[in-house]
């Protein structure tokens, strides 16, 4: 039976993870898989996580199973952080879920399960793995165009010309900030447009919001998503705690669902438990826990949210810094796109051939498609990556 099987590619981003670390070169630079380093080259545990997982131990008194949904506690927190007061709770309902991923994964199951055959869209390019979840679930797909490779930045009106072909009922993918691959992001005025747009078209947006306060800060990184659910009867959105709480493999995720009624929303409540007990039962409850207690003690939310903040500075000189070198080796500003870009990557227009080249002749890992992961470039790497980048010609 199992010889039935028919070979699955490697994922890309991951499986670039395995050829670095089977790199014998003590040169080598990892800017591949979307994870913090710091200036030495590791991923820390943040210092009020590594607080609330003391406290946790201490205090906590049972495993026993947790809601299917996860924890109220937790969907509260994650609510607050995410829209502030954006919206009137009664429509919400929740689903804790394993990663952000979990999360995009559920939300695809359940328009399929509403029957309306809606199509998903997806900017194009976007996280490769969203495509990846939606051709397993078996919904239709579309793309809109979003980046322009010539100037690496938003081709916004080929959006809008793309999005006016959704149909009614049809669901957006929008990145709530810090977009993946690209690093170049809606501003508040293109938020704007793109929200009237969808809401005259019957569409239904759905955030992916894995990086909130990577960007410019963590309210200002909500912007997009507070701004639609301020407007739209239905939407979806899928957020990760991986990155902002660097707890990666707890697998924390959640699903925010926005009916147009408290008595849709109960219903949406009951649809998101089934999708959870149809695939494991119970979501992963240590994340969520830890989480919680961050957000909800100011002592631990304060310091939290400045090393936070600290690691989302250090990016944006690692962004200065990097389009500084490249411009004095290339004597051009065609690398200025780095320092506008936001989020944890930037695609800076290389070629497959050229990213292969990297690797094999310079031991720097990035995405096929081109995708840097600006938090691998640390201050005593920048001079090394940008004389490679121009000497294999991007
Ligand atoms: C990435 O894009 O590198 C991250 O989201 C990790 C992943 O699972 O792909």
């Amino acid at each position: 039976m199992l010889s039935s099987l028919k070979k699955q590619p490697a994922d890309r981003i991951i499986g670039l993870s395995a050829l670095y670390n089977a790199d014998p070169r003590d040169t080598k630079i990892d800017l591949g898989v979307g994870v913090y380093k710091d200036a030495g080259g590791n991923t820390p545990i943040m210092r009020a996580i590594k607080t609330a997982e003391q406290r946790l131990w201490n205090e906590e008194t049972t495993k026993t199973y947790t809601a299917m949904i996860g924890d109220g506690g937790f969907h509260n927190a994650m609510a607050d952080l995410i829209f502030a007061d954006s919206v009137d709770r009664s429509r919400v309902s929740f689903c804790a879920t394993p990663g952000g991923t979990g999360a995009v994964h559920h939300v695809i199951e359940l328009v399929k399960m509403t029957g309306t055959g809606a199509k998903v869209w997806f900017s194009d390019p976007t996280w490769g793995n969203h495509l990846s979840i939606a051709k397993h679930v078996n919904v239709p797909v579309e793309k809109y165009t979003y980046f322009d490779a010539k100037n690496r930045s938003v081709n916004f009106d080929g959006m809008i010309s793309d999005l006016e072909k959704v149909a009614s009922g049809d669901v957006v993918v929008l990145h709530g900030c810090c977009h993946n691959p690209t690093g170049a992001n809606l501003n508040k005025a293109q938020w704007g447009q793109v929200a009237e747009l969808l809401l005259a078209k019957g569409a239904i947006p759905f955030i992916d919001i894995a990086y909130q306060g990577f960007g410019d800060g963590l309210e200002e990184d909500a912007y997009g998503t507070r701004l639609l659910a301020g407007m739209f009867p239905e939407m979806f959105i899928a957020a990760s705690c991986s990155k902002n709480f660097g707890i990666y493999r707890e697998r924390c995720g959640l699903i925010i669902a926005l009916s147009a009624d408290a008595g849709t929303s109960a219903i949406t409540q009951g649809n998101l438990a089934y999708v959870n007990r149809q695939n494991f039962s119970f979501p992963p409850d240590h994340g969520a826990r830890l989480v919680t207690m961050v957000l909800t003690d100011p002592e631990l939310r304060a310091d939290w949210a400045a090393e936070l903040e600290e690691v989302r500075l250090g990016m944006l000189n690692a962004r200065q810094k990097l389009a500084q070198a490249l411009q004095a080796e290339c004597g051009s500003d065609r690398f200025g796109f780095l320092a506008e870009h936001r989020g944890m990557f930037s695609r800076i227009g290389a070629t497959e051939a050229q990213v292969d080249q990297l690797r094999d002749e310079h031991a720097i890992y990035m995405v096929f498609d081109g995708r840097l992961n600006i938090a691998g470039v640390t201050v005593d790497k920048i001079d090394t990556i940008a004389k490679a980048v121009i000497a294999v010609g991007i």
